[in-house]
């Protein structure tokens, strides 16, 4: 079994072993991953909030997947904001960016470092991320947030993963957060890749606004960049793809 979080988190409540009654649920709310349990401090806190519990075992885990997480969340907001949506859904919509990697703590570093693309093997295990990522955050946070995880990797023409949704079958929350994913990715220093331009995220968006994203969410974080951000320009060398 694998336990994210550790035995630092359980010292921290102070409270003795017998405390943690319900170890088991732990592991049945993980559902078909049984190899995966996180601390129970996690669920019993009173008190604090759950998101910000898990970023600390994200962070204590992939310093850089928190960051990532983060940046994505506050820039998913602005978008969100941009587009309209509402105080509750911005409230999901970052909480979901925050967290919508956390699946990959039970994948395999190597895989997740590898330079260069993955082979067919490395994609099936990487294409597991969004439906641990659901499990891990289902009963913990709102269960919304949950869905947006799990979609996070669906693509507007109905060719991503797990389930091949398409439009807007794919919740818009997810749909939001799949272009903040993708600039931050394409904007910030990766194992694979160096950090590229903001006018290189955003040819790249919008040459795939349509196919792998709702073209409203591009065009919104289009709206973003020309009346709000200044462009900060880093010269880079030319990347081809669009990470995920
Ligand atoms: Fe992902």
């Amino acid at each position: 079994m694998r336990v994210i979080g550790g035995l630092g988190e359980l010292r921290g409540l102070g409270r003795p072993p017998g405390s943690y009654s319900n170890y088991r649920d732990v592991i049945e709310t993980c559902g078909p991953f049984r190899d995966i349990a996180i601390t129970p401090t996690l669920m019993w806190r009173p008190g604090r909030n759950r998101v910000d519990q898990l970023m600390r075992v994200l962070a204590g885990t992939d310093p850089d997947l928190a960051e990532h997480g983060v940046r994505t969340g506050k820039l998913a907001r602005r978008l969100g904001f941009e587009m309209g949506m509402t105080r509750a859904e911005l409230d999901r919509i970052e909480a979901s960016a925050r967290l919508h990697d956390i699946g990959k703590l039970l994948i395999s570093r190597e895989i997740l470092d590898k330079p260069g693309a993955p082979t067919e093997p490395e994609w099936v295990e990487l294409r597991r991320h969004p439906r641990i990522g659901f499990e891990i955050v289902r009963r913990r946070v709102a269960s919304k947030v949950a869905q947006t995880i799990l979609t996070h990797h669906e693509r507007y023409d109905g060719t991503g993963y797990p389930s091949g949704l398409a439009g807007t079958e794919i919740p818009v929350e997810a749909r939001i957060l799949q272009v903040a994913d993708a600039f931050d990715a394409i904007t910030s220093v990766r194992p694979y890749q160096p950090a590229m331009p903001v006018e290189y995220a955003i040819c790249e968006l919008t040459r795939c606004a349509g196919t792998q994203f709702d073209p409203k969410a591009v065009a919104g974080i289009v709206r973003l960049v020309r009346h709000h951000d200044r462009p900060t320009a880093r010269p880079q060398p030319a990347a081809d793809a669009i990470a995920v």
